[in-house]
């Protein structure tokens, strides 16, 4: 059988019983639910997924164990439980045996939990309503359906849902929910180390907790679009890094190294209003120590467009970002569309060097005029700040052009060329059509394409790109 569920939070348990005895329910069972949870000795199970616990309904004890979730948003897995007879006494058996076998408990859960069924033909749904110590008022809506009528359960879950005004879907467990909460409550304003052992001892504890981990790169002088990756981060993770290191390997000898901006308190601030929960911020000698010899080249996409402008950048880039994923081991790493190439090399490299980590790609975030929001445009003086607005601008014609049917790349390329030769004070320095698989320019415009951009207003570069198709 496979135990297809959703669960909803902020949910208003008067309005959802008058909604239920609306639809025609019967007489609900209360009653008070203990969930033990244990992790495995051999496996983590917050890696893969899976779930074993002891739980107590009133005083009946089960073992429960669910294999690993399917992806997509309404929960898929098979699901194992039976019954090991009733009391306390049986429950603290059980509990000794696990223990000495190995197995850790990780957290009790405890709620109230008062159930409903409704029959759906084929199909027997049950409506949950939990009210969770520590967490507050949820609903789960769950069916049970042999395998192959998965598909069909989860329809009808989607239109029990609907009917009963429930919107606001919760995909963690109540687990990983409480794990997170009682985090959160440790740490409101992120704790800042600055060596890799401090990072380690920290992380390593959140791994003992089974939490798991967001992590977002940057090399600071945070604004908006950094921000965005926090959120993002935040909102799929239990526990929130971001790393803030200006690094010395990916700028060329003519570059803005020096005078990167380093607003270290402002940046603190912008990480604990998004919730992160851990800041990295290494020295150039904690993260190169003298003797460093050994870099990381993703061959040929390196070396294009921005590798071309920029030589040794993205193989600075490469390097230092592989330090950072073996040095946070997170689960998923976030970077901005804002850098599409960067965000190439880095895939390229997670893929050809077996990194196990989710790569997640958030869109660029812009002013209200389009400027791409960057921490170098604080750089711009007011009138190359007005004249900036060019570059999305340029991208945007070649967009339109695209929309109205132009396929050939050349003539995209073309008239980016021409606003940007237009525009007071900016210098190109390449526009390019980019077949985004291969990351060569593209030959034509039948397969998604990038449009890219990079622009000198003096001594500042700026670079912006949009996706087509
Ligand atoms: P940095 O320029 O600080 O950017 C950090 C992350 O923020 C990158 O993933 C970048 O794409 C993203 N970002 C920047 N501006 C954005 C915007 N307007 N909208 C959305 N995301 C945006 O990129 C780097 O640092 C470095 O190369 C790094 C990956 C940290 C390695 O040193």
């Amino acid at each position: 059988m496979a135990e297809i569920e959703q669960k909803f939070r902020e949910v208003n348990h008067v309005e959802l019983k008058a909604r239920l005895l609306a639809v025609g329910v019967g007489e609900p069972t209360v009653h008070e639910e203990i969930d033990h949870y244990f992790n495995a000795p051999d496996r983590d199970f917050a890696r893969t997924g899976e779930a074993f616990r002891l739980r107590r309904v009133g005083k009946q004890n089960y073992f429960t164990f669910k294999g690993p979730k399917q992806p997509g948003a309404v929960k898929i897995r098979s699901e194992l439980e039976f019954p090991l007879g009733e009391g306390d006494e049986v429950a603290g058996w059980h509990l000794e045996l696990l223990r000495l076998l190995g197995y850790r408990e990780v957290a009790q859960v405890r709620k109230i939990r008062t159930s409903y069924r409704l029959a759906r033909e084929p199909f027997e749904v049950h409506i949950c309503l939990d009210e969770v110590e520590e967490l507050g008022a949820f609903a789960e809506v769950e069916v049970l359906a042999p395998q192959e009528q998965a598909a069909k359960a989860a329809e009808v879950l989607g239109e029990v849902a609907e009917q009963l005004g429930l919107q606001q879907v919760e995909p963690r467990s109540y687990l990983s929910l409480l794990l997170a909460a009682r985090a959160q409550s440790h740490l409101s304003t992120p704790k800042v180390v600055t060596t890799v052992r401090e990072l380690r001892q920290a992380l390593d504890e959140v791994r003992r907790q089974h939490l798991t981990i967001g992590f977002v790169p940057t090399m600071g002088a945070l604004h908006e679009g950094h921000a965005s990756l926090m959120q993002a981060a935040r909102s799929r993770n239990d526990f929130v890094v971001v790393s803030i290191f200006v690094n010395p390997t990916q700028f060329g000898p003519n570059e803005d190294l020096a005078r990167y901006p380093r607003p270290f308190e402002a940046d603190v601030r912008v990480c604990a209003e998004r919730g992160v929960d851990l800041i990295f911020h290494p020295s150039p000698e904690e993260m190169y120590p003298p003797g460093f010899r050994t870099y990381v080249e993703v061959t040929g996409i390196q070396d294009r467009f921005e590798g071309a402008s920029r030589p040794g950048h993205f193989r600075g880039v490469a390097t230092v970002v592989l330090k950072l994923f073996h040095q946070v081991r997170p689960d998923r790493a976030y970077f901005g569309q804002k850098d599409a190439q960067q965000v190439r090399v880095i895939q390229q490299m997670v893929r050809d060097l077996d990194v196990p980590i989710e790569i997640v790609v958030c869109p660029t975030v812009r002013e209200a005029d389009g400027l791409a929001l960057s921490s170098r445009n604080r750089y711009l003086d007011a009138g190359q700040r007005a004249n900036s607005v060019a570059l999305f601008r340029a991208l945007q014609t070649a967009q339109k052009m695209y929309h109205q049917g132009e396929r050939d790349p050349e003539v995209l390329k073309r008239v980016m060329e021409q606003v940007i030769a237009g525009t007071d004070e900016a210098q190109l320095d390449y526009a390019a059509v980019i077949e985004v698989d291969s990351f060569e320019p593209a030959a034509d415009l039948s397969r998604p394409v990038l449009l890219a951009l990079a622009v000198r207003f003096g001594e500042t570069r700026l670079i912006d790109n949009l996706l087509l198709g």
